[in-house]
């Protein structure tokens, strides 16, 4: 697919009610267009205990648009990890450059079910799911041998999942993001671009997003 016309309908006045709708239409024309190879890749910012924001890409595994929230899997004892649960809040950015779109939001980070984090683990490649155990992300290693050699020592012992399946490590597993502000950026003509913020209001158990359009 190539990228679409600059002018995004929705974004135009009035701006939708919720932002969601537009989200997974974007999220789609991403997962359709040729020339985007991770259209899942997402940027994630935590606080680390000093107070300053660390920032990386990881991949967007999960998106319920009713619930606005955001999935990705990492290792619980990366500094990632240890810094959500330290401090569970988060930024991300997710930009699609070839359809000059960019997706922020901020929110409350909180870890997935047991069951949805074995769920997907057991849906990644035998090699993938044994580099999970064998990696302590984040942390120092000597040196590359090393990590072959561990990698080559828990595949002896976990074998190739073909007997037996390879069981999630504990340390491993999902994080969610529930937005409360969230920005659809949609690129326009001189770099006179359409922004559109909405925030979050819960009444009750239900929730309703004020939307509003925001300079370039
Ligand atoms: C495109 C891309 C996707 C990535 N996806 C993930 C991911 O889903 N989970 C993950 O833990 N790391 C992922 N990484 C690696 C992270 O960027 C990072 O190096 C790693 O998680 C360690 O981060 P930390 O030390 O801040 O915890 C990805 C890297 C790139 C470039």
């Amino acid at each position: 697919m190539s990228a679409p016309s600059e002018i995004d309908p929705d974004l135009l006045d009035p701006i939708p009610a919720n932002p969601f709708p537009t989200l997974v239409r974007w999220f789609e024309e991403a997962r359709a267009c040729d020339s985007i190879p991770n259209p899942e890749a997402m940027a994630v910012a935590s606080v680390d205990a000093a107070g300053d924001p660390q920032v990386r890409l990881v991949l967007c595994r999960g998106f319920d648009p009713k619930e606005g929230r955001f999935e990705f899997f990492t290792n619980y004892e990366s500094d990632k990890g240890v810094q959500l649960d330290a401090h569970p809040r988060a930024s991300c950015v997710i930009h699609w450059d070839p359809l000059g779109r960019q997706v922020r939001f901020t929110g409350a980070v909180a870890r997935t079910t047991e069951e949805r984090s074995d769920a997907y683990f057991a849906s990644r490649d035998p090699l993938s799911q044994i580099s999970a155990w064998a990696s302590r992300q984040s942390r120092v290693v000597k040196d590359r041998e090393t990590l072959e050699a561990s990698r080559a020592a828990l595949r002896a012992q976990l074998g190739d999942g073909s007997a037996a399946p390879i069981p999630r490590p504990p340390h491993w597993g999902g994080f969610l993001i529930e937005a409360e502000h969230i920005e659809l950026w949609s690129a326009r003509e001189g770099r006179f671009h359409d922004r559109a913020r909405w925030i979050r209001r819960r009444e009750g158990t239900t929730t309703r997003w004020d939307g509003t359009r925001l300079q370039p």
